[in-house]
């Protein structure tokens, strides 16, 4: 049988190309008849073509045209002609012209597909999941794919080119603890012992650099058993990279030209050559976040100083308590703020456990100056000048406070409602990237329900020198060589310099609560690796989903996943996870209980 492999594809057609005979393959997007003369946009992954089978033509050709459905695919030869001046499109790349069908090829029937392929489809999430092959049809997931595949690309340019190597590390691992839960992996071999999936290459990655491969980079597949959220997969893609012999700010550097490489070579946006650098204390106190979206303004400021100028008790509550008042100016929003707005900003104060949102409008008083009205404006009767000169406010500035006895509470309290805010007020500019770095991250956190100092981060992260004598006496005050890189409000990457002194890694383990046996049990292999000569080291791993996902304008990591789960950690394409053979249960020593 004759061939009909396509000579172009479906968006190469352009004006000079008229006159030509071409073959297109690809898949009927949309069908229109009139008059005898069917119209079709035959649509593959480079564009759309429209097709048409001409009124005069022969009868077999007329039927099978007739007989053509949404989604078949289809070949068409045929010859290119300019469309009459009326019928141009110019949002169609090849819209100014059409392909008139000489002989037209069913490849493959289509059923009537569960939901119409568009740029934007509005079938339920459930439903794209089912059938991503089709919902992966769009346009829209098409571009998504291309742009992840492209970003990988510069990725890999860009490293390659500054000498790292490209070293896969295994994905079935000694289970250690990292932070999440780990996917387990039960071993037939070995009867109830079990192989875990790797929540990030983080230990194999340093003992690289004890091997002296002194610039590791691997796009790394990542696997953690965690509560889904718009911006967590089960599995999940790190730009993974480690670096031997340098500091923080080399590290930060590499990053920042990486991005620079990216977004230059897909996107053609030209990104400040450096990053804003915030500490976290500075984060926390003037975002209320460690991941603060920097594509608006409206800093928290300190408002303390209030306490004393009013009545208002729970400021004072506050305060004697060693906790905090924050305060937020909202420029101009006194007017446009109802009631209801401030209980929806309170509401999002309080999901951060702060007892309330306190607020007051500054209004015009008499001879131009400010006054205060509504809300807890009644304690600061008469204080008007003081309280809008100490925040910088002015008439028509809405005033919104969170305090709370405990610092933590009334910074991230008023850091959410700020978020509301820029969302709220649209704030935010939608098209632009606000890079920064948060850096100077404490080395530990406090459990509250256990009761212990955790790593903030991971357990291998360095405390910065000044701290090495205090660590064990004030765990709290330590800061670590640990760094972030937030994009428009998420936490896009992470890393550290990392501990390479086997006696400082077991102060760091005790302090945690591993015992020494425990750890040696856990993590022996890290400590023995690093008898032998380990080099100073430091890396970080950009997350490649939540990266292109912000790239593409999205808010959630299944948009630029070809085959994501759901958010109860299920693919509902293949209907997995699933049941298995008794026989592999057997084999695999395993007897499930219910
Ligand atoms: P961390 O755990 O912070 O650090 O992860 C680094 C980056 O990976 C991405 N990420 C995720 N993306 C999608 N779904 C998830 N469930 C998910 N979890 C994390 C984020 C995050 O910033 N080994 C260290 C890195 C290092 O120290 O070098 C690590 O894994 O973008």
């Amino acid at each position: 049988m004759e061939t009909m492999n396509r000579t172009v594809t479906c968006g190469a057609l352009r004006a000079a190309d008229a006159g030509t005979t071409v073959i297109l393959n690809g898949w009927v997007h949309r069908k229109r008849d009139h008059g005898g003369i069917s119209f079709i946009n035959l649509r593959d992954r480079y564009g759309l073509t429209q097709v048409v089978v001409d009124s005069d033509a022969p009868a077999d050709l007329a039927d099978l045209a007739a007989d053509l459905r949404m989604e078949f695919c289809i070949a068409v030869e045929g010859t290119v002609r300019l469309r009459p001046d009326s019928m141009k499109n110019p949002d169609m790349p090849t819209g100014e012209v059409e392909v008139v069908a000489k002989t037209v090829k069913i490849l493959s029937r289509s059923e009537v597909p569960p939901f119409v392929i568009d740029e934007k489809t509005n079938a339920s999430e459930e439903l794209r999941l089912k059938y991503r092959y089709l919902d992966l049809r769009s346009d829209t997931m098409q571009r998504h794919l291309a742009l992840r595949s492209r970003v990988a690309y510069a990725v890999r340019e860009f490293l390659v080119k500054r000498d790292f190597l490209e070293i896969e590390t295994p994905t079935f691992i000694k289970s250690t603890p990292e932070g999440a839960r780990d996917y387990l992996v039960p071993s037939r071999l070995y009867p109830g012992k079990f192989y875990a999936l790797p929540q990030s290459p983080q230990l194999y990655k340093q003992i690289l650099m004890v091997s002296g491969f002194d610039r590791y980079f691997q796009i790394a597949r990542c696997y953690r058993d965690e509560d889904a959220r718009g911006d967590r997969q089960p599995e999940f893609t790190q730009i993974d990279l480690e670096m031997s012999f340098v500091s923080r700010d080399d590290v930060l550097s590499l990053i920042e030209g990486m991005m620079g490489h990216v977004f230059r070579e897909t996107m053609k946006i030209e990104l400040p050559a450096t990053f804003t650098r915030l500490s976290w204390e500075d984060a926390m106190n003037r975002y209320g976040t460690d991941k603060p979206d920097l594509r608006f303004d409206l800093e928290m400021q300190d408002g303390a100083a209030l306490a004393e100028k009013g009545t208002f008790q729970a400021f004072k509550d506050a305060l004697a308590a060693g906790g905090a008042v924050k305060a937020l100016v909202v420029p101009g929003a006194a007017a446009t703020t109802s009631r209801k707005n401030i209980d929806e900003l309170e509401g999002a104060a309080k999901i951060f456990k702060a007892r309330g949102l306190g607020w007051m409008k500054v209004a015009e008083g008499e001879a131009g100056k400010p006054a205060l009205e509504g809300g807890i404006s009644k304690f600061f009767e008469g204080k008007a000048d003081e309280v809008c000169s100490e925040l910088g406010a002015k008439p028509g500035d809405l005033l919104l406070f969170v305090a709370d006895a405990k610092h933590r509470v009334a910074c991230t309290a008023l850091g959410a409602v700020r978020s509301k805010l820029g969302k709220d007020l649209n704030l935010i500019k939608e098209g632009t990237f606000a890079f920064a770095w948060i850096i100077d991250f404490p080395l530990f956190e406090w459990n509250e329900e256990e009761e212990k100092w955790d790593a903030a981060h991971h357990m291998f992260s360095w405390p910065q020198e000044q701290y090495h004598e205090t660590l064990e006496s004030d765990p709290g005050s330590v800061k670590g060589d640990l760094y972030d890189l937030v994009l428009n409000g998420y936490e896009l990457a992470s890393g550290s310099i990392r501990i390479h002194d086997p006696e400082l890694q077991k102060r760091i383990f005790r302090i945690v609560g591993f015992s020494e046996e425990e750890a040696a049990e856990k993590f022996g292999f890290l400590t023995e690796a690093f008898k032998y000569g380990a080099p100073p080291h430091g890396g970080i791993a950009p997350g490649l989903d939540r990266l292109v996902m912000l790239m593409a304008g999205e808010t959630s990591i299944k948009e630029v996943i070809a085959f994501p789960k759901n958010s109860f950690a299920q693919s509902l394409m293949d209907d997995c996870p699933s049941e298995v053979d008794s026989k592999q249960l057997v084999d695999l020593h395993i007897n499930i209980v219910n």
